[in-house]
């Protein structure tokens, strides 16, 4: 992190008006008193951080997940750590001279990783119960929040699909029951949020591929953003918990890439609601190749979920998995059927 170029008060003020009060530019409204401000700075607590993540996407959880305002003040079953033990958010992402560990999803910059074995041991269950033993078995392959966060967005909802070809439409609140919301936006298009979801479960093996501008679309199984890397033989890989968030979104047929549009300013999209106008723009500005048509493709984001954790008695057992109501398809994830009965990795792997 560049000293010279943050703003310190963001993380380290407590009376909680200084970030709040920030306008667009950065700078601070004529209200705050910056003396109180400047006398109450601290450690930074989950809010500080907050300020920035819970918000990520436009809205409170709309896009991880699994980091809302509710981690202000959590309960024990909205996260054990923060809530349960009161965790801050450096309790895990261990700082050094201002280097916040912790791998993101989406940007390559990584000050160091994270994980559950950090604090905790890789076979952490008590060995002395044969059933809880097995559960040690598992951690070779399958991650600790793959069992640990069985539900996510369990207080605010997040984004699940987010549909461009629909933008250009009157704002419209099409349902909203509580769990689910599909909202028309003239901007954004359809969006959809939902809360009290199961996670979607994938090998990871500490990467994730990127979509870079350019790359070939996919118009069969959808185009992927960040795709997670290993799988079933990959030995450094384990089965990972994620929110998948598809996209429709505008793609050149012709050249067979995604399409860069100019949104924002001077005859951008979100002033003329034109796509093949905002393409040309765009495109130019991006130096891709525009052959003058537009057609809507899907697409496929991964969001690793890694807080929420749940208290231990409603982590996933035996049968969560193994039984008939399965969370996991495990013949998608590379096994032959069940690995209680046709055996795990190890085995399939002659
Ligand atoms: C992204 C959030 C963030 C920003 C921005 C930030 N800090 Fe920090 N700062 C932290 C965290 C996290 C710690 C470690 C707190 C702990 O030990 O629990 C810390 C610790 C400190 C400490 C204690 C000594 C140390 O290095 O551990 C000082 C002094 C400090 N920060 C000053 C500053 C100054 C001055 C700025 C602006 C140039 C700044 N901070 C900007 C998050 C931030
Ligand atoms: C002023 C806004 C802001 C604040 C405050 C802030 N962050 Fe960040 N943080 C960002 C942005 C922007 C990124 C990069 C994009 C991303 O990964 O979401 C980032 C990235 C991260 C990452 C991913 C690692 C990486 O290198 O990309 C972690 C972990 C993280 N922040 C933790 C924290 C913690 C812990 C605090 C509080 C001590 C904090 N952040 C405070 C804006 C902020
Ligand atoms: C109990 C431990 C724990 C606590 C507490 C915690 N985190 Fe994390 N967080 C993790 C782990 C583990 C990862 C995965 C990091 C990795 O793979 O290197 C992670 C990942 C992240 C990422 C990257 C997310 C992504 O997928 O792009 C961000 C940003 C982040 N945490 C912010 C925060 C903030 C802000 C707080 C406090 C409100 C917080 N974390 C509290 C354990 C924790
Ligand atoms: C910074 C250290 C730290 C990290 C990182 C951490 N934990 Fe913990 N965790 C603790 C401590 C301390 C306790 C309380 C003592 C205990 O039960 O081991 C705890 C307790 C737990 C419990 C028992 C909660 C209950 O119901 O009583 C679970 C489950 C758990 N952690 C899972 C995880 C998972 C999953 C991760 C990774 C996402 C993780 N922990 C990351 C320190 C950590
Ligand atoms: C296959 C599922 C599964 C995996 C993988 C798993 N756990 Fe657990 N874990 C459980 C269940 C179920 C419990 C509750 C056991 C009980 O009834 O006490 C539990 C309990 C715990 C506890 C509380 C233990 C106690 O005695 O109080 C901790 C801490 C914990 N797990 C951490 C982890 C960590 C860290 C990992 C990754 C290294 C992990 N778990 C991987 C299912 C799993
Ligand atoms: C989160 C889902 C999940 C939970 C919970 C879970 N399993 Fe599994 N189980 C798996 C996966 C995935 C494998 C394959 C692991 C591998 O490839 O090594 C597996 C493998 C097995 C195997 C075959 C192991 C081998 O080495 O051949 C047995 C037996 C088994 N589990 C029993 C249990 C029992 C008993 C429990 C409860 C104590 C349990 N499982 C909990 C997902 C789960």
């Amino acid at each position: 992190m560049d000293d010279a170029a943050v703003d310190c008060l963001v993380c380290h003020d407590q009376t909680g008006k200084y970030a709040g009060s920030k306008g667009e530019c950065g700078y601070t409204d004529g209200s705050v008193d910056l003396l109180k401000v400047a006398q109450s700075v601290a450690k930074p607590t989950r809010s500080n951080c907050g300020s920035c993540h819970w918000y990520g996407g436009g809205g409170n959880n709309v896009k991880h997940g699994d980091m809302d305002a509710a981690l202000a003040d959590p309960s024990r079953e909205h996260d054990v750590h923060m809530g349960g033990m009161d965790f801050q958010c450096q309790d895990c992402h261990t700082t050094e001279n201002h280097k916040i560990a912790g791998r993101s999803t989406t940007s390559s910059v990584s000050e160091g990783p994270v994980a559950c074995t950090d604090c905790h041991d890789s076979r952490p269950h008590d060995k002395s119960s044969a059933m809880l033993s097995k559960l040690n078995d598992h951690t070779d392959a399958v991650s600790c929040e793959a069992c640990h966060i069985p539900e996510y967005a369990k207080d605010a909802p997040t984004t699940t699909l987010w549909d461009w070809s629909q933008s250009g439409r009157e704002d419209k609140v099409l349902e909203n029951n509580g769990k689910k919301k599909r909202i028309l936006s003239k901007k954004k298009g359809l969006l959809i949020r939902e809360k009290n979801l199961t996670p979607e479960y994938e090998w990871y093996n500490g990467t994730h591929k990127r979509y870079l501008k350019g790359d070939p679309i996919n118009r069969e199984a959808g185009t992927q953003i960040n795709p997670p890397q290993g799988d079933i033989h990959d030995p450094e890989a384990r089965i990972t918990p994620y929110k998948i968030m598809k996209g429709v979104e505008p793609a050149d047929p012709v050249n067979g890439h995604l399409i860069v549009p100019k949104l924002f300013g001077d005859g951008g999209y979100f002033e003329t609601y034109d796509w093949v106008d905002a393409a040309e723009k765009g495109m130019a500005a991006a130096g891709l190749d525009f052959s003058g048509e537009v057609v809507f493709v899907e697409t496929i984001m991964h969001w690793r979920l890694n807080h929420q954790v749940a208290p231990k008695e409603e982590a996933f057992s035996c049968l969560d998995c193994h039984g008939c109501d399965k969370v996991m398809d495990f013949r998608a994830l590379g096994y032959e059927g069940d690995p209680a009965d046709v055996g795990g990795r190890s085995a399939g792997r002659q």
